[in-house]
């Protein structure tokens, strides 16, 4: 979604702005745009290209102090005019992340008190109102708290005055923004890989506050006014984690990161004699002790990792779970329970519906709090009273591959520090699943292995325009996992059923034209499985099986095995979900698809 730079510099920091841009293509957006100040004016370049065009129509800008924008389109279509910055009379410059509610309100106001409206957006209220402060001889930072109390929704946003070269004023609310700390320079941004190649010392706003920036420093104030200091953090990500090195797209990269990321994600447990529920916080034990039900919320990719964990937490924890969609939560009455877990899911931990879902449950009355997550510092994390963080480094391609992993790991590890709590797990029980998880990363670098032969069995799908992805019990999710990257990467409508529900619908679209990906798994549900792709073969469905050593699946005409390297048990999702973001990759490699940035999605969806 919408990504914000901004820089003040002795330097010009055009090419800062730039950098930072490109950095953050990954969020996803559609137009993108700078201003500088100079000599009293501000130089505005948009573009409805790349990042790279605005690169190239901004060879002859220059400046001291700028914002610039990636836009991801919420209201007005991604256009030149829609592009931020905005500005209001040529003096007043803003990028803004996030939706204004109470924009059309405001716009009536303004332009009845004689603002000139050029854009369709919301964020152009904001330029215009910060103005209409200004003109009332308010300093630049006096203005926009101003007009900030005024507005009704989300925003990070940058401000620049013509008139006013030595500051930049910026703002965050329900939209995540960081200040970045250098030598005589600082910066903003949306996130801290934009700031990597400047600095790596970076100061994490709150809820609320507005900073104003110079060259020699900053000064923070929180939403009642009042002056505050915010702790500086030093970066851990380095600017090698965010290159692409040897891959031809970060999603590749990705994919081949997961042992790693397993690893990472697992180590300070897998290097331990017995699980402790320590690794999710202090308060975890006592809290845990509490709870008879778990809640799991999430969006995207994250809930489909929670729909994972239902499957393990009832089974081996012996515990209720519900699994619910964050969007649909918020906004419906539900019964609460307070001796309920509510644990929210998110890869960036800024995700709106997301953080909306928690502060929702914590309103309802729900005390016990955990969120898992990758992004340490995020929204998500501070709002929960628990956390574990998944060390999956940052993740750039918009597809997720990594993070689902590792939070699968992340809650198959919850799944067993409750069942030891809960006096499910036994000793030998406790050891064997530690003994799996250290395996874990070698079993993914298997299934790696198998590259060639997905790519040679993707070629097939190259003319498809559908596609029915079957799996059964733990492996229904992954089958909507395996959709859910097929449909975002390669445009083809892709859907997942569990095998059962066959017969109920799905069956009238089987015909040699749809292809049907399987997840086979060697477990109970086997034999059944493989009644219902009879059921498709006898359709003349084109099969595609992913089969675990000992299913005993041949090739033959209509069915395309791929042999997995052996049976994970119940580390198995993690395994058969690696093969199908394979698949899903070289499906879209062959039909030529912006594989990192697929059309119209956006990697943070920081807006609901
Ligand atoms: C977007 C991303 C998905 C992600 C979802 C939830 O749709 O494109 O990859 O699964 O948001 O994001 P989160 O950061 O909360 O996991």
């Amino acid at each position: 979604m919408c990504g914000i730079i901004g820089a003040i510099a002795q330097r010009n920091v055009v090419p800062i702005l730039l950098q930072g841009l490109q950095r953050l293509e990954y969020r996803g957006y559609d137009s993108a745009g700078l201003v500088v100040v100079e000599n009293n004016e501000l130089q505005r370049i948009r573009s409805t290209g790349r990042v790279a065009e605005l690169t190239t129509r901004s060879a002859a800008t220059s400046g001291h102090i700028g914002i610039a924008h990636t836009r991801w389109a919420t209201h007005g279509v991604p256009s030149e005019r829609n592009a931020h910055p905005h500005l209001s009379s040529n003096l007043i410059a803003v990028v803004h992340n996030g939706i204004i509610e109470n924009y059309e309100e405001l716009r009536t106001r303004l332009t009845a008190q004689g603002s000139v409206f050029t854009s369709d957006t919301d964020s152009e209220v904001i330029a215009h109102l910060i103005n209409s402060y200004y003109a009332r001889g308010n300093s630049l930072l006096v203005a926009t708290q101003a007009a900030l109390a005024e507005l009704v929704g989300a925003y990070a946003i940058g401000v620049v005055a013509a008139d006013n070269p030595s500051q930049l004023i910026c703002a965050r609310k329900g939209s995540p923004l960081l200040l970045g700390v250098g030598i005589d320079e600082h910066f903003i941004a949306s996130d801290v890989s934009a700031l990597l190649p400047v600095t790596k010392n970076v100061v994490y706003l709150e809820e609320g506050d507005v900073a104003e920036v110079s060259l020699h420093g900053y000064r923070i104030f929180d939403a009642k006014g009042q002056a505050v200091e915010r702790p500086v953090h030093v970066s851990k990500l380095s600017n090698a984690s965010m290159e692409l090195g040897e891959y031809r797209h970060y999603m590749q990269k990705e994919i081949h990161e997961q042992p790693q990321a397993l690893a990472d994600t697992l180590e300070g447990v897998c290097n331990s004699q017995s699980l402790i529920p320590g690794i999710f916080g202090a308060e975890a034990a006592a809290a845990f002790e509490q709870v008879e039900s778990i809640l799991i919320l999430a969006c995207g990719t994250s809930h489909h990792a929670g729909l994972v964990a239902r499957y393990w937490l009832e089974e081996i924890a012996g515990i209720p779970c519900t699994v619910e969609i964050a969007s649909e939560y918020r906004y419906r009455v539900s019964v609460p329970n307070p001796k309920s877990l509510v644990v929210t899911i998110s890869q960036s931990g800024e995700t709106a519906d997301t953080l909306a879902a928690l502060n929702h449950a914590k309103a309802l009355g729900h005390p016990h709090t955990l969120s898992i997550c990758n992004v340490p510092e995020s929204a998500l994390v501070r709002l929960s009273k628990l956390h574990f963080l998944t060390r999956a480094g940052p993740e750039i391609g918009v597809a997720s591959t990594k993070a689902f992993t590792t939070q699968l790991a992340a809650l198959f590890l919850l799944t067993l520090v409750l069942a030891k709590q809960r006096g499910r797990l036994s000793a030998e029980k406790e050891q064997r699943h530690l003994h799996a998880l250290r395996h874990l990363p070698s079993a993914v670098q298997l299934v790696l292995k198998l590259e060639p032969d997905i790519a040679q069995m993707a070629e097939r799908f190259t003319d498809k325009r559908h596609a029915l992805f079957l799996g059964r019990g733990l492996h229904y999710p992954i089958a909507l996992e395996g959709a859910l990257k097929l449909k975002e990467i390669s445009y083809i409508h892709a859907e997942a059923y569990p095998a059962g529900e066959l017969k109920h619908g799905p069956l009238a679209l089987v015909d040699k034209d749809m292809p049907v990906i399987a997840v086979a798994t060697n477990d109970a549900l086997l034999e059944k499985l493989k009644s219902n792709l009879q059921e498709v073969r006898a359709r003349g469905g084109e099969l595609y099986v992913f089969a675990d050593a000992g299913t005993r699946f041949h090739s033959s005409e209509g069915v395309h095995l791929m042999q997995m390297p052996e049976h994970a048990g119940y580390l198995s999702p993690i395994l058969h979900t690696i093969a199908l973001q394979l698949l899903a990759y070289y499906v879209a490699l062959q039909k030529g698809t912006d594989v990192d940035k697929p059309r119209n999605l956006a990697k943070s969806v920081t807006v609901e």
